[in-house]
């Protein structure tokens, strides 16, 4: 029986990838260790929080103190490492608040399993989830590989490669058995909305100005959220040991058509004229340091592993939406109190 620690677990991504595995591995226990900071809710899982094989663990991977003593009740034999500061807009105004739960924080728990495991490694993996950001930023042509040089720009992405370089080196140095994971950026239900897509929805069903940075011309590679917990579990049951594997749905979109696409899915769906939403589109100052393009090459998990996306785009942006729309009391608990007074000091 696998006792499986899994960080992050009340936010996003976190939040699916713990609903998978305790659905899927019902013989094993899933802990859901979380801080529960702004952006952590544990709204998230209130479906699964009263199966036999879970249970919640509020601390913070800061506390190395605190993650020995988590390590040893529990048994943990497995970790699947989400917990993170994960919003670049935050990493450039806070950027030390990156370093000390990106960088020490994985370090910690790094050691805490290190010393708790022993040097036996048998039925051991510390599964490390990371991002593509970690390999800089592309111009208009190309793509990025597990063996692309890193070239971190942003704080929060350097902090993000630095625990990537930590949990490498725990394995060379320490025989640590690792593997990672290199995503694309995520969308679907329960993003926060101080990000991209779900920022647009909220502002659009409120009517309020949407804010795209500079031109609106950067590029991202869009994937959804469950097609990446999918991946999780294919690599934490078949990846080898040491290795790297970049997930992505090779689904590039420039800021500006991704908006266009959710003003008027929107109007469709709210019942208002084609074109009324984009009428709200506003362009802003730039963000400092901006990356032009992320698109990733999955070729690898794809050929070894069997792992392909499920959903295509419109699909997955159809489902967010209806999604966002029937969970108004969701966005409406998030997007109340600290959530206010940040969007204010932001726009
Ligand atoms: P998120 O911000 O929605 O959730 C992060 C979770 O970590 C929250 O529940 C929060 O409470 C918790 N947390 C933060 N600091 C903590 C601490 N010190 N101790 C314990 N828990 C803490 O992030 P997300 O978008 O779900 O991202 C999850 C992981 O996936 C991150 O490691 C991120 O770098 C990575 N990732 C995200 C994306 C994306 O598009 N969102 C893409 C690729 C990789
Ligand atoms: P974001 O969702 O913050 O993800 P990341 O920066 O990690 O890729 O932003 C996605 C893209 O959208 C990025 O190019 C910045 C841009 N953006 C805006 O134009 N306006 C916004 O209000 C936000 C939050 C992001």
């Amino acid at each position: 029986m696998k006792n499986i620690l899994i960080t992050g677990g009340a936010g996003f991504i976190g939040s699916h990838v713990v609903r998978l595995f305790v659905k899927t591995f019902t013989s094993d226990h899933i802990y859901n260790l979380d801080a529960l900071t702004y952006a952590g809710n544990l709204e998230n899982l209130k479906d699964i929080e009263s199966a036999d094989n879970y249970s919640f663990i509020h601390a913070d991977i800061q506390n190395l103190e605190v993650l020995t003593e988590i390590f040893e009740t529990n048994k943990i034999t497995h970790v699947i490492h989400l917990a993170a500061e994960s919003h670049v807009d935050r990493s450039i105004t806070d950027p030390l608040a990156f370093v000390k739960t990106n960088v020490l924080g994985t370090a910690n728990l790094l050691q805490a399993a290190k010393e708790y495991w022993k040097d036996e490694y048998t039925d051991k993996l510390f599964y490390h989830v990371s991002t593509d950001e970690v390999y800089g930023s592309l111009g208009d042509t190309g793509f990025f590989y597990e063996d692309t040089a890193y070239d971190p720009r942003s704080p929060y992405s350097a902090s993000k490669a630095s625990s990537d370089h930590f949990v490498r080196a725990y394995h060379h140095t320490y025989g640590l058995p690792i593997v990672i994971s290199n995503c694309s950026n995520n969308y679907g239900p329960n993003h926060f909305p101080e990000k991209l897509i779900p920022l647009m929805i909220n502002n659009i069903i409120h009517k309020k100005p949407l804010p795209v940075y500079g031109e609106g011309l950067n590029v991202r590679d869009w994937l959804y959220v469950i097609d990446h917990a999918r991946a999780i579990e294919c690599i934490f049951s078949k990846g080898e040991n040491g290795e790297t594997y970049n997930i992505g749905g090779h689904n590039e979109w420039t800021n500006i058509d991704l908006v266009h696409v959710l003003c008027d899915t929107m109007d469709e769906k709210l019942n208002r004229t084609q074109g009324e939403s984009r009428k709200l589109i506003s362009y802003v100052k730039d963000r400092a340091g901006h990356d032009l393009r992320y698109a990733i090459d999955a070729t690898k998990l794809k050929d070894e592993l069997g792992w392909v996306p499920s959903l295509q785009f419109e699909e997955g942006l159809r489902k967010t939406i209806d999604w966002y729309l029937s969970n108004d009391s969701w966005l409406e608990n998030v997007t109340s109190g600290a959530y206010a007074q940040y969007y204010k000091s932001m726009y």
